[in-house]
């Protein structure tokens, strides 16, 4: 299978997905979109009420504003890959809980590998936790990090600089030093493409006994 239909795929099994609760509430999974060649995937946390509705990631108001933010670092919002760590609407908004992000992880991972992306943007912290465990937005946004063969960047979510005005100007500065770091990614991984440390476990070695 090639990296579009493996994407067609999970979206297929996300559609119909039962593994958390979270498939009671749903109206539409949101199982992400962009072109599977895309060089750098944006991760936002879940579907609000509109994405819920339309089966489509960031539609709404927070929606809006990233396609403001992409046009200003001179992106198209077809040319990325824009999705969610969680597939489902979390009711009423609410933060995912560790058991929901658990049993929708192995979605993102698939469709990590498949498009293999030269950069992830992180979008808010539940997204951020799972590249950097540990560390604090608000010491790390907009810093661009090795992460096995690929780069990670954290930024705000487009939803908090909406609501808190102080973080809009940082995340439309982030958010303009992409072209740049787009650059850099690209120059770096020319030059050492390997992972410095695996992305997902080591298939086990076979081992043959004769
Ligand atoms: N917020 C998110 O984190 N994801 C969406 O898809 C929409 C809003
Ligand atoms: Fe499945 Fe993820 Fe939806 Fe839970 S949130 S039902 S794991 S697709």
């Amino acid at each position: 299978m090639n990296a579009e239909e493996t994407l067609k795929q999970i979206a297929q099994e996300v559609a119909v997905c039962t593994r958390c609760d979270l498939h009671f509430s749903r109206k539409n999974a949101v199982p992400g979109e962009g072109p599977a060649n895309a060089e750098i995937m944006f991760i936002g946390e879940g579907p609000g009420f509109y994405e819920n509705e339309q089966g489509r990631p960031f539609v709404g108001a927070a929606g809006r504003f990233l396609d403001e933010l992409l046009a200003q670092a001179g992106l198209k919002r077809s040319e990325v890959w824009i999705g969610n760590v969680v597939k489902c609407r979390p009711p009423g908004n609410r933060d995912p809980q560790p058991d929901e992000l658990a049993a929708c992880d192995e979605y993102l991972e698939r469709q990590i590998q498949a498009i293999d992306p030269k950069i992830i943007v992180t979008l808010g912290r539940f997204s951020m936790a799972k590249f950097m465990p540990g560390v604090k937005i608000s010491q790390v946004h907009g810093q661009m990090r090795r992460v096995g063969k690929r780069f990670v960047i954290a930024m705000y979510h487009p939803a908090a600089a909406l609501h808190q005005p102080k973080y809009k100007p940082q995340i439309m500065a982030d958010f303009a030093r992409l072209p740049e770091l787009l650059e850099k990614a690209r120059a770096e991984l020319s030059r050492s493409p390997s992972a410095q440390e695996p992305d997902e476990p080591a298939e086990p070695q076979q081992l043959s006994l004769f």
